[in-house]
């Protein structure tokens, strides 16, 4: 990689990503920073990167795989593409492709995607960082309170369900497999979480290895179906219509919790880059997300995170509340990241945030 980017002109450097997920946020960022920017785009979604006019150069693909050919990565490498992950990469691409057939410089630190991709090497990180995490059941049997199931793999909550107890653990997952929703071998592999009651709250960090500080830039929640549709209508008809929360998401809700959970969210952080530092150095390089549930008591519980940008950072784009009070006006994820290249050129680190 780093004779890759040796053969770039700083000068000349352009900001590409997947067209989908947070690439109107990335691309709008680079432009403000005054990159150029690549879109490596699927023809029906190019309506919407023409639409805004963010990108200078569009590469059609039918399908997002088609980034792991030599003849689109070679054709990145021309134009001086410096890639950033998002959503899309690690559900679109594997995490081995991603890592080490994936020829292009990308900002960010790749071995932090496996420990993402992986749910126990996640947790165990994130424990390691002091975080709080939802309890861990070992079999359906074992199921004596309120527990979430899920399956292994980003898959945005599909096929996931609630039970709280053995009985309706069988009894939901047979319902699941008749639906269509899952298949009979998924049992094996059916993660079964303690279910957090509470509120989501997923807070936006992004770590500077040239400033040397973890930032707050933003909080979102999302806004799911059918999970967020269901308090509409009565309780007798939900047991009418034995509804269930399902968590398809389709959009994401900017957040500004009460100042006093400030100063645990800005820790959670910090731990949470410190501890990276040792487990893949020199840590997170850029955007990360804690996805975490706050419970009535004020305790806040993390259930995942995310070692790249997140679509919860759209809901920032010009501003959020947060990034207006480091930076003032004109502040959000996309642009950050740009400025953090920007920097790192003009101080002759590039390869410092560069995998
Ligand atoms: N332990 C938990 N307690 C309460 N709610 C949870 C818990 N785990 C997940 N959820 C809820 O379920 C939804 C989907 O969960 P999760 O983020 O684990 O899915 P995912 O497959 O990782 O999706 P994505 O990759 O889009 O984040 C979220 O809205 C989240 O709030
Ligand atoms: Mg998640």
């Amino acid at each position: 990689m780093r004779n890759i980017i040796e053969r770039y002109d700083p000068k000349k450097i352009a900001i590409g990503t997947l067209g989908s997920h947070s690439a109107l946020n990335i691309f709008k960022g680079a432009k403000e920073e005054g990159f150029r920017t690549v879109c490596v785009c699927k023809e029906n979604d190019a309506i919407v990167y023409r639409k805004f006019g963010l990108v200078d150069e569009m590469i059609l693909v039918r399908d997002f795989s088609e980034l792991m050919e030599e003849r689109i990565q070679e054709k990145l490498r021309q134009l001086n593409v410096i890639l950033i992950p998002h959503g899309s990469f690690t559900a679109f691409l594997s995490t081995d492709d991603l890592i080490s057939r994936l020829r292009v410089p990308m900002f960010g630190n790749r071995e932090l995607l496996r420990l993402e991709a992986d749910r126990k090497k996640q947790a165990d990180w994130l424990r390691k960082a002091g975080l709080k995490l939802p309890c861990t059941l070992k079999s359906p049997e074992d199921i004596d309170r309120l527990i979430i199931a899920k399956l292994p793999g980003a898959r945005g909550g599909r096929g996931y369900f609630l039970a709280a107890s053995p009985e309706s653990f069988h009894k939901k997952f047979n319902d699941m497999v008749r639906r269509g929703l899952l298949k009979e071998e998924d049992k094996e592999k059916i993660h079964l979480q303690e279910y957090l009651l509470g509120v989501n709250v997923y807070p936006s960090y992004f770590s500077s290895i040239i400033d040397n500080e973890v930032e707050i830039l933003g909080i979102d929640r999302r806004y799911e179906s059918a999970v967020d549709a269901i308090g509409r209508i009565s309780a007798s008809e939900q047991l009418e219509i034995g509804a269930n929360p399902t968590y398809t998401i389709v959009g994401n809700i900017p957040v500004v919790v009460r100042e006093s959970l400030l100063p645990e969210m800005i820790r959670m952080g910090e731990r949470v880059h410190e501890t990276a530092k040792k487990l893949a150095p020199p840590g997170i390089i850029g955007p990360f997300c804690l996805e975490t549930v706050i419970t009535d008591d004020l305790q806040i519980h993390t259930f995942e995170i995310s070692a790249r940008i997140v679509a919860g950072t759209n809901v920032g784009i010009g501003t959020s509340p947060y990034a207006y009070l480091k930076y003032g006006e004109n502040m959000y994820m996309g642009r950050r990241i740009a400025l953090e290249i920007r920097k790192a050129i003009e101080l002759g680190r590039l390869s410092g945030v560069l995998t």
